[in-house]
């Protein structure tokens, strides 16, 4: 198969991760005969630098005429101190909203062989395998008005939803609870948010179309402490925009780190925005320390949804395993025993997994 990708590489490690991520999108190609080819973009603070303005004009076209899309990350310490209209995060936001890529899927699942990679106790974090389901282009990100009054001594953010809006994510969340383990966890804080109070009404109004969706609702507060004190609890959650994020960083520490953490921002023809979870780590960029396995893991993601090539995002998916069950990793990961490697070196263990694959077959 034919598949034009747009890679949207951004701002500290992006361009490391997506970097990496392309070696292992070509293998993948090669591997079973397709043509992938890549068309790259500026977005976030290199498009400021580069261009005046953090989302482009030509980065939304290209994006639209995409098969797929791969983010690295936005933002850094550069640019910290612009207006908020012409920070690197408005041009991510800015993409999502015009593509209308609503439903951003973040799934977490504890590798076994990363049990003890993380701060909590191997019993709490093992077998965890939870898919948060984040509203992805309204609420706080995006309400007006948005603006400092009274002469700076006062400030409003707005967060507005569409009954509409709710739908469509709370439907995306059933659908996504038929396909695992048929239970929804619909994250609010309806004690206090009309807003809230309104999505617990459309998720009661939308169970009946999936009577074997066992659903609840859960303050956001309570949720937060038992994604870490009881992860396994857990199997589809979903949550309104700004929840969402909070809980899926929180959620990372299962795994072991944020670098971690995969995504895949869809609607729902098919088109799709894969990004990892984690940011532009200005702390560490342009060091090749950065894991690129969260921005694998969203390759992989994008070759199962946007292009139905299930098998490939097996091989991908198999392949971090093995590469982890033999224990490489990068420096965010403590591996006891295990062999400390840069993100590039990481990402071609994955490759030469696949490849090895190959020519046992
Ligand atoms: P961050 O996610 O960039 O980093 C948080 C911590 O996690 C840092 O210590 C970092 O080194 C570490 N980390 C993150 N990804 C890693 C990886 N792949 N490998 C190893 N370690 C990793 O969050 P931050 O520091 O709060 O934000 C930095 C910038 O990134 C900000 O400008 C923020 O707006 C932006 N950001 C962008 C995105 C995105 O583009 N999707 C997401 C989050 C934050
Ligand atoms: C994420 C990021 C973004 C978000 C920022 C950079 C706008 O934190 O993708 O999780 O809050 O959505
Ligand atoms: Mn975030």
């Amino acid at each position: 198969m034919e598949k034009h990708i747009v890679v949207l590489p951004g701002d500290g490690i992006g361009p490391e991760v997506t970097k990496a991520t392309k070696g292992v999108l070509e293998t993948v190609a090669a591997q079973f005969g397709h043509s992938f080819t890549f068309e790259t973009h500026d977005i976030g603070g290199s498009a400021i630098d580069n261009h005046g303005t953090p989302l482009p004009e030509d980065t939304v076209a290209a994006c639209k005429k995409a098969d797929g899309i791969l983010l690295g990350a936005v933002g850094g310490p550069k640019w910290d101190n612009l207006p908020g209209h012409m920070r690197p995060e408005k041009g991510l936001l800015g993409i999502r909203k015009q593509l209308g890529l609503f439903a951003n899927l973040r799934p977490v699942k504890g590798f076994d062989s990363l049990l003890h990679a993380s701060p909590l106790k191997p019993e709490v974090v093992g077998g965890s395998d939870l898919l948060i389901v984040r509203e992805l282009t309204g609420g706080l990100y995006f309400g007006e008005p948005r603006e400092r009054r009274n002469n700076g001594q006062d400030v409003v953010d707005t967060l507005a939803y569409s009954r509409h809006e709710m739908e469509r994510i709370v439907e995306q969340a059933f659908q996504s609870a038929q396909v695992r383990r048929n239970k929804l966890t619909s994250v609010d804080k309806a004690n206090v948010l009309e807003s809230s109070r309104m999505w617990r009404e459309v998720v009661e109004e939308k169970k009946s179309d999936y009577p074997e969706v066992e659903v609840e609702h859960m303050l956001v507060d309570a949720a937060a402490m038992k994604l870490v004190t009881n992860p396994g609890y857990f199997d589809v959650i979903v949550t309104e925009n700004m929840f969402g994020d909070i809980l899926s960083d929180e959620a990372s520490v299962l795994t072991g780190s944020l670098g971690m953490l995969p995504s895949a921002s869809i609607r729902q023809d098919g088109l799709g925005l894969y990004e990892p979870v984690h940011g532009s780590a200005p702390d560490i960029a342009g060091e090749d320390k950065a894991n690129p396995l969260a921005t694998i893991l969203s390759a992989a993601m994008m070759l199962r949804y946007s292009f139905n090539m299930n098998v490939e995002a097996d091989e991908i998916e198999s392949a971090v395993h093995a590469v982890l069950n033999e224990k490489y990793h990068t420096a965010d990961l403590k591996i006891e025993g295990g062999t400390q490697v840069s993100g590039s070196e990481l990402a071609k263990k994955v490759s030469e997994h696949m490849s090895s694959n190959v020519t046992t077959e």
